[in-house]
């Protein structure tokens, strides 16, 4: 039922998953309470805190750049890190801390678990999750793949660690299109999961042919192409970047389509002084502070009303606060657990997609 329909003919069943799949996302959307603003002196009294209970519990913050800037700030100068969500898990892997602290959504935590088995996973809340994992759920993806026994299942890694252990490669945005390209060489058949956006993305590229999972990012589905058009004629020397979750019509704008971090690449190294961003806005601090001088513009989104939670912001990502690391990082709580048998199957495509990043070209 999932698989794109390249008639564009949707049946009724189709139209209550979809239906279905809103209300879910609508439902977590409800519980996002984006944390209260601290003021200077409680930020200065957690981040003390903090900086202290790192060093007791030999803990470390691996951060995405999509949380608060406090949190990102505080990484780095803590010796954590802060990237995209393939750096993520090789830094949560390689560094020698006792306990990650990772600052982000669930993925990312169960990714950082799964191959740190032995490491303490912190969040500073597990309620901070990704539509696309919430509309890939395990069962029905099972009987997606049973219904095609013939073809290579590769899923992002937005999606649960049941998800990934039922897949034969994991990847992230910033290594798609080089895994596709090189499976679809090998003369293998994809079947992706679960960002159709991302997933006809890498189909155009690559020429591969691919069964697509329909779900998609509810932050970068709100960038749309009518309003990029009319933003790049009021800024004519604007480059527009752009994350590969955005829809076919703002991709085929842009002059850069990669991941959060080689979206900062492409900014440092484009010589315009002028940026139309189509990603999360908390990846406008790294950017400001990457490349400084030059100009970043957010791309228009559907509404940018009250009534919008999810224009150019994950509200997930935003759960992340400080207060909550601190009290995490505490009392022990909000960790994360991933049932040993799973991760041992879901660190099959983890392990080849990092060994396949590890290789490829740079
Ligand atoms: P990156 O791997 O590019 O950081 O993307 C993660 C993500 O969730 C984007 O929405
Ligand atoms: Fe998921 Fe989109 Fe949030 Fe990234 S920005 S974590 S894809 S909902």
């Amino acid at each position: 039922m999932r698989e794109i329909d390249h008639t564009r003919v949707t049946s009724v069943v189709d139209e209550e998953r979809l239906i279905a799949d809103s209300l879910l996302v609508k439902r977590h959307l409800d519980r996002a309470v984006p944390p209260g603003v601290p003021s200077a002196r409680e930020r200065a009294a957690y981040r003390g805190a903090i900086m202290e209970l790192l060093e007791r519990r030999n803990a470390m913050i691996v951060a995405h750049y999509y949380v608060d800037a406090d949190l990102q700030e505080l990484a780095e100068e803590t010796g954590g890190f802060v990237g995209d969500s393939l750096e993520m898990a090789r830094f949560g892997r390689d560094c020698d801390a006792d306990v990650l602290l990772v600052a982000g959504v669930r993925f990312m935590g169960e990714t950082a678990k799964i191959l740190s088995p032995d490491k303490t996973v912190l969040m500073p809340t597990l309620e901070a999750t990704c539509s696309l994992d919430l509309a890939c759920p395990i069962d029905e993806f099972s009987r997606f793949c049973d219904a095609h026994p013939e073809h290579t299942v590769v899923v992002y890694a937005n999606t649960s660690a049941a998800v990934k252990a039922r897949a034969d490669w994991v990847v992230t945005s910033s290594i798609a299109v080089d895994l596709v390209d090189h499976l679809a060489a090998e003369g293998e058949k994809i079947l992706w999961a679960p960002d159709r956006h991302l997933g006809a993305y890498i189909e155009r590229v690559t020429g591969a042919e691919m069964l697509l999972w329909d779900a998609a990012c509810i932050v970068h589905e709100e960038f749309k192409a009518r309003g990029l058009r009319d933003l790049v004629r009021v800024y004519p020397e604007a480059a527009v970047l752009a994350h590969p979750e955005s829809p076919a019509g703002v991709l085929e704008l842009a002059d850069f389509v990669g991941s959060t971090t080689q979206i900062i690449r492409a900014a440092r190294e484009f010589p315009n002084r002028q940026f139309i961003v189509a990603t999360d806005q908390g990846i406008f601090h790294k950017l400001q502070m990457e490349a400084p001088g030059k100009e970043f513009i957010v791309a228009p989104t559907a509404g940018n009303g009250a009534e919008c939670r999810s224009c150019a912001s994950c509200p997930w990502m935003g759960m992340n606060s400080l207060q909550q690391l601190h009290d995490s990082l505490e009392t022990g709580g909000n960790e994360v657990h991933v049932d040993f048998q799973l991760g041992r199957q879901a660190m099959v495509p983890l392990q080849r997609m990092l060994d396949f990043a590890a290789n490829r070209r740079p």
